[in-house]
């Protein structure tokens, strides 16, 4: 799909479709306005008729109005315009993509960014109605037969600005939102393709082609020999059972001089969680393909630095692994070494996203980070406490934290910030091993948290659990969600401001 921006007069619009706001009760826009004063009334009249009150997603459809030269008008109806909100917004978004895919049109001209939003300013409209649009017109169709059932029809959308002075700053904010929109795409898809196909090797040989089409990403790609060479027994002992190699894979952003401290990523990169000896049952299973988004995220957010050639020193690692039974699979009650020397008891087989990434984490010192953000599908208790809404953010540094929950609020991409505190730290005790791989059964999502922090000492670092987040497996719009690409996004945006 392609976006511009542009100003003018909407009478003026020689195009297929124009988009207009109507608010609640019959409150025309200021775009509304001016078609119904051009058209001699024609507008206001319909309304009087009872069509189109204005209610949230109403939508009514003209022809031929008069002295208007685009072909059709969409109205859209956006409820009280005194609470038309970012959600509202985006939701408008959703709606104005679909009924223009459903009308069958190739090109639409939007005004509907000249709305005034609660809180929120001309950049993040623009910025928010090419992700939206994007998110409306998402379609994961690579394993179809019939492509053509579910084609969108729409190619070219134009938003406007009220005034020319406002361009700028719009033609910003679509670069920016399309620069986004191509990282969550690229994050949705890795997401939602099988895990029959997307397993460790497959992810290493994304990422591989990600640096051979950028050429400021240098890659680096351990093997199972190598894990084994530096002791990284954490790791190794998930994918004992399978049949799959793992791969631990880092990305770097290279002639970036401005700051040798880069900011490490770290990607759970689970391709498929059976559980292992300690099984899930049918019902948990489905779904855990998405059990990678992290490490997809990881991904998605390094296309998006380099498509926009953001001068940034990032650092991603991704831990790839299957976990799946075999004869060689770790078992309930075995203890193991991580790459830190800690002894690690495990007590459950299927908490094995933390016995990745404590590896990755300690093999994170290496690049001496700044800060680093491990971003995973850890647990079901994260969905328990916060649902599909927010991701579950912990940190060992306050101000750190305040950045990801500002930088969240700002793109509505958001985390809440749970407790780290010693309390629970005493809940993975072992009598065998120096921890133990879960706590009890209350608290979940922090006693993971907690395990990842022990390897997490030497830097600052936040964990986001993505598990409510990063997907929706249940009803009929089921996908990966791209989230927390925009996150990650912002909040480097938000810390390199004077570089960009
Ligand atoms: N990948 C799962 C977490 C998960 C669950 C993600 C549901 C998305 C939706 C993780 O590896 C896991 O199995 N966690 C266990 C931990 C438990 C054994 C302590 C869980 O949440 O049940
Ligand atoms: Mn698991
Ligand atoms: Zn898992």
């Amino acid at each position: 799909m392609e976006f511009n921006v542009k100003s003018g007069y909407p009478e003026k619009q020689r195009t297929e479709c124009i988009v207009a706001a109507v608010f609640e009760s019959r409150r025309l826009s200021s775009t509304a306005e001016r078609l119904d004063k051009a058209s001699g009334g024609y507008i206001s009249n319909i309304l009087r008729k009872g069509d189109l009150d204005g209610k949230f997603r109403q939508i009514l459809l003209l022809y031929n109005v008069p002295n208007i030269l685009s072909e059709r008008v969409l109205l859209i109806g956006c409820g009280l315009e005194k609470k038309f909100d970012n959600n509202k917004f985006r939701g408008i978004v959703n709606k104005i993509v679909n009924a223009l895919n459903n009308i069958g049109v190739m090109e639409a001209v939007c005004f509907i960014t000249e709305c005034k939003v609660i809180g929120r300013d001309l950049f993040w409209k623009i910025q928010q109605a090419v992700l939206s649009s994007h998110e409306a017109s998402y379609n994961f169709d690579t394993y179809k037969s019939n492509k053509n059932l579910n084609r969108f029809t729409i190619r070219r959308i134009i938003f406007t600005v009220e005034t020319r002075r406002d361009l700028n700053v719009a033609e910003d904010a679509l670069i920016q939102g399309i620069g986004l929109a191509k990282g969550i795409k690229y994050a949705k898809d890795l997401g939602n393709t099988p895990a029959n196909i997307c397993n460790p090797t497959y992810l290493a040989n994304e990422a591989s082609t990600l640096a051979k089409k950028y050429s400021n990403i240098n890659i680096n790609i351990l093997e199972k020999k190598d894990m084994q060479a530096l002791g990284m027994g954490a790791l190794l002992s998930v994918t004992q059972g399978s049949n799959q190699p793992p791969k631990l894979i880092t990305l770097e952003t290279n002639g970036v001089d401005i700051d040798n401290s880069p900011v490490v990523l770290v990607g759970k990169g689970i391709t498929f969680d059976t559980g292992g000896n300690s099984m899930k049952s049918p019902e948990h299973m489905v779904g855990m393909k998405y059990d990678m988004c992290g490490a997809a995220a990881v991904l998605g957010v390094f296309l998006f630095i380099c498509e926009m050639k953001l001068p940034i020193k990032l650092v991603g690692i991704i831990a790839a692994a299957e976990n799946i039974p075999g004869g060689n699979a770790s078992r309930p009650d075995d203890v193991i070494t991580s790459l830190s020397g800690t002894t690690i008891e495990i007590i459950n087989t299927d908490a094995e996203g933390r016995l990745v990434l404590c590896d990755a984490l300690s093999y994170s010192e290496k690049f001496k980070p700044e800060v680093v953000i491990d971003i995973a599908t850890l647990t079901g208790a994260c969905v328990v406490a916060l649902g599909r809404h927010y991701t579950g953010l912990y940190s060992n540094n306050s101000l750190l934290a305040h950045e990801l929950v500002l930088a969240g609020n700002c793109i509505d991409d958001k985390c809440w910030q749970m407790p780290l505190s010693v309390e629970y730290q005493k809940e993975l005790n072992s009598n065998f091993a120096d921890v133990s791989n879960v706590g009890g059964s209350e608290a979940g999502s922090i006693t993971a948290a907690c395990f990842l922090s022990k390897f997490a000492k030497k830097y600052n670092w936040a964990h986001l659990d993505i598990a409510g987040t990063a997907c929706r497996y249940s009803g009929r719009d089921k996908s990966a969600t791209g989230r927390p690409v925009s996150l990650i996004a912002q909040f480097l945006i938000n810390r390199y401001q004077n570089l960009i």
